[in-house]
């Protein structure tokens, strides 16, 4: 596992996280032990890089990450998030008051049994607060040994740079994959000027480019992607066809849909950390094989021709919810 410096801080990160979300039930039904395995093999693989939010369960994502590290805390880069709180406060969204900021770090703390954070993420950015005070309540928290760098996630190229000028952003977390490209365009090139790590997240599009998605049977009766639009309907039955391009090249490769769409994002530079989703070892073992496999330019370009980026349909989150984004 190649480990590189994250963005302009002093940590190390390995090449790919484990991102713990669906640890929390939010793509269907998950098994605590199960769970716990996969981020202890994590760990022993060398992927250090382990990505919560407060939001995720409630907290209970916290606690069970907190759980699983208690005794090899030293070997984690522990990443966490707060400022979501669009399931408890759909009006707001967002909360980044620097006493909402203080207090929510205090919490996460607790629930990770930890006394720093080393990379704390703003998760949405509120609208109702300038992002420099936030910021700046952040900042203190790192002055304050709580913290050890800072991050934000959706947020605008704007935002981050004016969010850079109060304190150095080492990451800005928002989704990268084959069939969400906007960032290259946009917050990728501002991420390399500031010497900020992008941190891609759902970077196998939410398990729709592993090839496990053919139609809406394929998700479980209570799974958050049944409410996003690019899994329902019309939108689903076009952005199916997104695997056909990504099977062929794996075939050819002797690989798998899903170690291709890592490899992609991989492909992208070494500055764009994937955090994949699972709470499976056996999956976790194969996306650690992706950070072996090169993509020639000639087939980035295969993919890109097949998969342009306008392909996909459908808006990333349901329509209620895409004000909160920072766009
Ligand atoms: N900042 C934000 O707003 C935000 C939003 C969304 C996500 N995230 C972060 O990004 C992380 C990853 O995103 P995500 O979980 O939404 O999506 P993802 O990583 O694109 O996909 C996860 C899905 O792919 C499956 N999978 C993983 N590896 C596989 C493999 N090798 N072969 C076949 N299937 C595989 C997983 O199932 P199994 O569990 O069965 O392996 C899961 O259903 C999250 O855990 C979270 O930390 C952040």
């Amino acid at each position: 596992m190649k480990i590189r410096k994250l963005g302009n801080s002093d940590l190390d990160t390995s090449e790919i996280g484990l991102g713990c979300m669906t640890m929390a039930g939010i793509y269907g039904p998950a098994d605590e032990d199960q769970s716990i395995a996969t981020i202890h093999a994590s760990i022993d693989a060398g992927v250090n890089f382990i990505d919560t939010a407060d939001a995720y369960g409630g907290g209970a994502n916290e606690i069970l990450v907190g759980k699983a590290i208690s005794d090899r805390r030293d070997r984690v880069l522990l990443a966490t998030k707060f400022g979501n709180i669009y399931a408890r406060d759909s009006e707001r969204g967002a909360d980044g008051r620097p006493e909402y900021v203080r207090a929510a770090c205090e919490a996460s703390l607790q629930r990770l049994g930890t006394n720093v954070i080393d990379l704390y993420f703003q998760h949405r950015v509120d609208k109702q607060v300038p992002i420099e005070d936030t910021v700046g309540a952040m900042a203190d928290l790192v002055k304050e040994g709580k913290v050890r760098a800072i991050g934000l996630s959706e947020c605008s190229s704007e935002t981050l740079r004016r969010a850079h000028a109060v304190h150095p952003i080492s990451a800005l977390q928002s989704e990268l994959s084959l069939w969400t490209q906007f960032a290259l365009e946009d917050q990728v090139p501002v991420c390399r000027e500031l010497g900020t790590t992008y941190v891609a997240y759902s970077p196998l599009g939410r398990g729709m480019l592993t090839g496990a998605i053919k139609g809406g049977a394929d998700l479980a009766e209570k799974d958050r992607r049944r409410d996003h639009p690019r899994f329902q309907g019309d939108n689903l039955k076009h952005n199916v066809a997104v695997i056909a391009p990504i099977e062929a090249l794996a075939k050819r490769k002797g690989c798998t849909p899903a170690q291709i769409a890592l490899a992609w994002v991989l492909a992208q530079g070494d500055d764009i950390l994937p955090i994949p989703g699972s709470k499976r070892v056996e999956h976790l073992s194969l996306n650690i094989a992706a950070t072996e496999i090169d993509l020639s330019a000639d087939e980035v370009q295969e993919l890109h021709d097949s998969i342009p980026p306008d392909f996909t349909a459908g808006s990333r989150y349901p329509d209620a919810q895409m004000w909160t984004l920072d766009l």
